[in-house]
């Protein structure tokens, strides 16, 4: 699972979905949550700087884990998702800002996403911040974070990638149609 973690933190900087040191990608195991450290570059990630943490939060492997912690446990507590994505993508981040829900204009992204939902700001890494994300992506696949960017969920860190992949295209697809449109 550490291996799985440190891959996927890279696949989201290769893809464009993230900086550096944005985004953090977590994975369940039966009583344990496997998270991306904080503050390490993406790219650079190693399976031994892993973050093994319980489902209360105790630190108990890897280095310090990071700082959206409360808001990946808050999902776990709340719902069955075995892994969640966390990005601050160019244009979903473009849109959380804009306001409104996302709704993907074309027929893969309304197949594979259904509604993004937006979910109100809240201060990052707060406990505030993980009850109106657990509250509010239920029932969806991913949500847009107000001002902040989009966290994606799955069975697996494949599918929550995927997901959060396909909220960045649709946003993307949003603001070229807004271009295009324009007067
Ligand atoms: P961490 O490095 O603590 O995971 O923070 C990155 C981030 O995206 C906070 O929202």
């Amino acid at each position: 699972m550490k291996q799985e973690i440190s891959k996927y933190m890279g696949l989201l900087y290769e893809h464009g979905l993230t900086s550096s040191l944005s985004g953090n990608v977590s994975a369940r195991a039966e009583h344990f949550v496997f998270i991306s450290p904080t503050k390490i570059p993406s790219y650079r990630i190693r399976p031994a700087d892993v973050s093994v943490v319980t489902m209360a939060g105790e630190h108990l492997e890897g280095k310090p884990p990071s700082s959206e912690l409360p808001t990946h446990l808050a999902i776990y507590n709340a719902m069955e998702p075995s892994a969640i994505v966390h990005a601050h993508s160019r244009f979903a981040t473009a849109l959380s800002c804009l306001g409104g829900d996302l709704e993907s204009p074309d027929v893969e992204g309304k197949h594979l996403l259904g509604r993004v939902p937006l979910i109100p700001y809240a201060e990052p890494g707060t406990s505030d911040l993980g009850a109106a994300v657990s509250h509010g992506i239920r029932g969806f696949k991913g949500a847009l974070l107000q001002n902040h960017g989009l966290i994606a969920i799955g069975d697996n860190l494949e599918q929550a990638f995927i997901v959060a992949e396909a909220i960045e295209r649709a946003a993307q697809l949003v603001f070229d149609l807004k271009v295009i449109s324009r007067p």
